[in-house]
């Protein structure tokens, strides 16, 4: 029988509650496929602050490398917003401090050079109306983000906040090497290809020396592609186009903070931020997680929307599983419930028959998986 070894952080936040439904899910799955999925739990986040004081414990970096594939739930909150940076080791890494539940996150991604963060774009039919966007402006609406999420103005050095001549001044560096580019662009491009064949280059090379350079590296490379049909928009104008005509978009490449800000918009196009999963792929690892955050004014209510996490666990099963039919089931088990009528909180004012709490939803998902 196969064996799946996962890696469960659920982090802090609704993280937790969703992660909880994809639990329920991966039973879902042993029970009808009858495969063996063995999970593994880690603390990340505020959550390992508060028993390690690291966001990224050893422990849990080792469990991650042990697994076939991790879920990630979310980080972060206001109890830990303000932890004093810890001065001793700043010199080498700062940046990779865990003394923040996000350094604990992007840690994590560049310990498992997850560079490739895939986030999958599509509206649900029985959603068309969820949107503040018109029915028609994003009916069929199917494109991916393709972010780059271990370099870039997350990670250059220097960054800092210093005083310079008698005041402050806050600084970060936005740096590619043209590997780094051309590996997450080779990476679209393949993506591209089982796609519709589009690929939109997003960067700000008007102005940016680092957005010039990703223009020829993807010059170079485009050669290999010839099957491609090959884009160009500055990063403002991309995202005006991407709520004026989201149709146009087949696969996004774009770098780590323009895929983040990017992405988030995007998500409005599907009716809500609680739908959208993500994959993060590296050479040797990978990580599923929702792209919404730990909400913590949400937290602990049953009000989450678990379908980003659930739909994480889908991502799992095609990419790191080579399980499509599972993926596919767990996708039309959401869409018939919310065919059914049934909402979650945040999608609640449109056209539902009932609203259900976040366990309740993670309950009627298995549910209908199984039927
Ligand atoms: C995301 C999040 C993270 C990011 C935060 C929590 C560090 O916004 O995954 O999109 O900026 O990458
Ligand atoms: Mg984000």
């Amino acid at each position: 029988m196969t064996t799946y070894n996962i890696a469960i952080l659920k982090g802090d936040g609704i993280g937790v509650e969703v992660s909880n439904q994809s639990l329920k899910m991966l039973n879902a799955i042993q029970k009808r496929f009858g495969i063996d999925i063995q999970t593994q739990e880690y603390l990340v986040g505020g959550a390992a602050l508060d028993a390690y004081n690291t966001a990224l414990p050893e422990s849990t970096l080792k469990g991650c490398k042990a697994a076939d594939a991790v879920l990630f739930g979310a980080i972060g909150g206001p109890k830990w917003d303000k932890q004093p940076t810890n001065t001793a080791n700043n010199k080498d890494s700062a940046h990779l401090l865990y003394d923040t539940p996000e350094k604990g996150l992007l840690a994590l991604r560049k310990n498992l050079q997850v560079y490739a963060n895939i986030r999958p774009v599509f509206v649900f039919e029985s959603l068309l109306e969820a949107s503040t966007i018109k029915p028609e402006v994003i009916k069929n609406v199917d494109l991916v983000v393709v972010r780059e999420l271990i370099s870039g103005i997350y990670f250059g050095k220097p960054r800092g906040i210093e005083v310079r001549n008698g005041e402050r001044v806050g600084f970060n560096t936005m740096i590619y090497s043209e590997s780094e580019i051309a590996r997450i662009v080779h990476y679209a491009f393949k993506l591209a290809q089982q796609r519709r064949k589009k690929l939109c280059v997003v960067d700000k090379a008007n102005v940016l020396e680092v957005s010039q350079l990703w223009r020829q590296v993807v010059a170079e490379i485009v050669k290999q592609y010839n099957d491609i049909a090959v884009s160009y928009q500055y990063v403002d104008n991309a995202s005006m186009q991407l709520i004026r005509n989201p149709l146009d978009f087949d696969v996004i490449v774009t770098n780590n903070l323009f895929g983040d800000i990017l992405s988030d918009e995007a998500s409005q196009l599907t009716g809500s931020i609680g739908l959208l999963p993500s994959a993060s792929i590296g050479d040797s690892y990978a990580l599923y997680e929702p792209i919404h955050g730990s909400a913590p004014d949400i937290a602990g209510q049953n009000l989450a929307n678990p379908m980003a996490s659930i739909l994480s666990v889908a991502m799992m099963f095609e990419n790191s599983f080579q399980q499509k039919e599972i993926a596919q089931a767990i996708r039309q088990s959401i869409e018939k419930v919310l065919h059914s009528g049934v909402r979650s909180k945040d999608l609640a004012s449109f056209g539902s028959t009932q609203v259900l709490g976040c366990e309740e939803m993670g309950n009627a998902i298995a549910k209908v998986f199984l039927e």
